[in-house]
């Protein structure tokens, strides 16, 4: 990874002096999932400023203000997931965070990085849209607020300033006779990005006639836009199969007629009209979790007090971080990863070394409790946190119930998965005392293996936390 310069503000005010002083060249940390894979590329400027700002605790709160949600943009696709005020006010955006690649990258990735970095695949942009949501921007000089839908020029483009910061995240939530969804076509269900996607919301009068549609494509067009001519088809009529495909088709017709055919309509045009027709279809299914539904217990978005010098400009960071239950003192360079500060500098050599892109799972440790990858988060980031590794799960000279599982199942064959399995593993059974196998499989989604076949490995896990033998 190249040399940078490495700054971690405390507050707003101090990042958008940072972005004020280093603009145009200086480079956000939202969360990583994105910036650290760029930041291998050698096209990426050597030193180029990175300003984390991961430590401002204004920025990760999900607040509820009469009919608006404000959210922070450093709120976690799995902080959103968990947010009951979303799942009741605002479905669709929580189904869509839902999908976003994995576990781990769940645990890092953030709402606000999703939207600054403006791929064309952005699980939750589409649904931020239908929902008629805004972005709060700041800069030293001025703040301002510009709806989602005109924030983008192109994709990986927006309309941010280079020395603006992205404070706040506004959604209205959704009326009361309003239902939602969102289906999303990868590859897989987990590491996968959207092939295509569909945000929809509809809202009912007593008669149950549409009064209001809005759809909203993903990875179709240029740019993310509501789908006018489709919405206008399906006001004033009630649901029904013909009318869910006539507004299918007419997505597909305005996506051609926006990227002209190419080598991908042929697949793409009968498809999206497909998931126009699902996203529809869920809007009015029975099993479609309603927008309004009482929710109880809203999970609190949780960030632990950080310690470290306000900002630091040095390419060496001296780092506080418990380790299995240690505290260790570090000095690294800024651009080094979590997984090479345990593997080279402190020996932990459990952690295992793979894509160095968030997509093996080999690397998966526990920060602060949490799955993440650790080849997508830099050392500095884990400042006065507590890391756990597959080394600290042996205690008193005897092995943890799930490595004798693992063992009893022959879970394990040539090994190189086994602990980011484990750890994925033992976050989930630390955190539920029983699970069926496709709650199994879906926490360990972020993991692949290439010799088991997974049907071992779902066995062990299930064994050890259905017979509540987990210390
Ligand atoms: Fe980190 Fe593959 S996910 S090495
Ligand atoms: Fe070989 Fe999983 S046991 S990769």
């Amino acid at each position: 990874m190249r040399a940078f310069d490495y700054f971690a503000p405390g507050s707003t005010e101090e990042a958008c002096a940072l972005l004020g002083q280093y603009a145009p060249g200086a480079r956000i940390l939202a969360g990583g999932t994105d910036l650290l894979i760029e930041l291998r590329r050698s096209s990426v400027r050597a030193f180029t400023p990175i300003i984390d700002i991961c430590r401002i605790e204004d920025l990760c709160k999900i607040k509820e203000d009469g009919e608006i949600l404000s959210i922070g943009p450093l709120t976690t696709h799995s902080e959103i997931v968990r947010s009951a005020k979303i799942r009741k006010s605002a479905t669709l955006l929580s189904r869509a965070a839902s999908t976003v690649g994995s576990p781990q990258i769940r645990n890092l990735g953030t709402i606000g990085g999703n939207i600054m970095n403006a791929a064309a695949c952005a699980d939750t942009v589409p649904p931020l849209i239908a929902l008629g949501a805004s972005v709060k921007l700041r800069s030293v000089k001025q703040w301002r607020e510009v709806l989602l839908q005109d924030f983008f020029v192109r994709p990986y483009q927006t309309k941010a300033g280079p020395d603006e910061l992205l404070t706040e995240i506004i959604v209205p939530k959704l009326p009361a006779n309003a239902r939602s969804a969102f289906v999303k076509l990868g590859r897989r269900n987990a590491l996968s990005i959207a092939r295509l996607s569909v945000a929809a919301v509809l809202g009912f009068d007593s008669a149950g006639r549409i009064t209001e549609a809005r759809i909203v494509p993903g990875a179709a067009l240029p740019v993310w836009q509501r789908i006018l001519p489709a919405e206008q088809l399906l006001v004033g009529n009630k649901p029904s199969d013909g009318l869910f495909r006539a507004a299918g088709k007419k997505v597909a017709e305005v996506m051609i007629q926006q990227t002209g055919r190419r080598w991908s309509t042929e697949y793409k045009e009968p498809v999206i009209a497909v998931l126009v027709r699902r996203a529809l279809d869920q809007c009015i299914s029975p099993d479609t979790t309603t927008d309004r539904t009482a929710m109880s217990g809203d999970t609190k978005p949780e960030r632990r007090p950080q310690i470290f010098p306000a900002s630091s400009a040095n390419r060496l960071s001296t780092i506080r971080v418990t380790i299995n239950g240690k505290i260790r003192i570090v000095t690294v360079p800024a651009n080094r990863t979590l997984l090479r500060m345990l593997r080279e500098d402190l020996g932990f050599t459990g952690t295992k070394c793979g894509c160095e892109i968030g997509e093996c799972g080999a690397c998966t440790v526990l920060l602060d409790g949490e799955p993440v990858n650790a080849c997508l988060v830099l050392a500095p980031q884990v400042h006065g946190r507590k890391v756990e590794t597959v080394e600290g799960l042996m205690m008193d000279g005897q092995l943890h119930p799930l490595q004798e599982s693992f063992m009893d199942h022959d879970a394990a064959h040539c090994g190189f998965c086994t602990p980011g399995m484990l750890m994925s593993a033992k976050s989930f059974i630390d955190k539920h005392s029983r699970a069926d196998r496709n709650e199994i499989r879906s926490a360990i989604s972020g993991n692949l293996c290439r010799c088991t076949g997974y049907i071992q490995i779902v066995d062990a896990i299930g064994d050890v936390i259905n017979k509540e033998t987990v210390r």
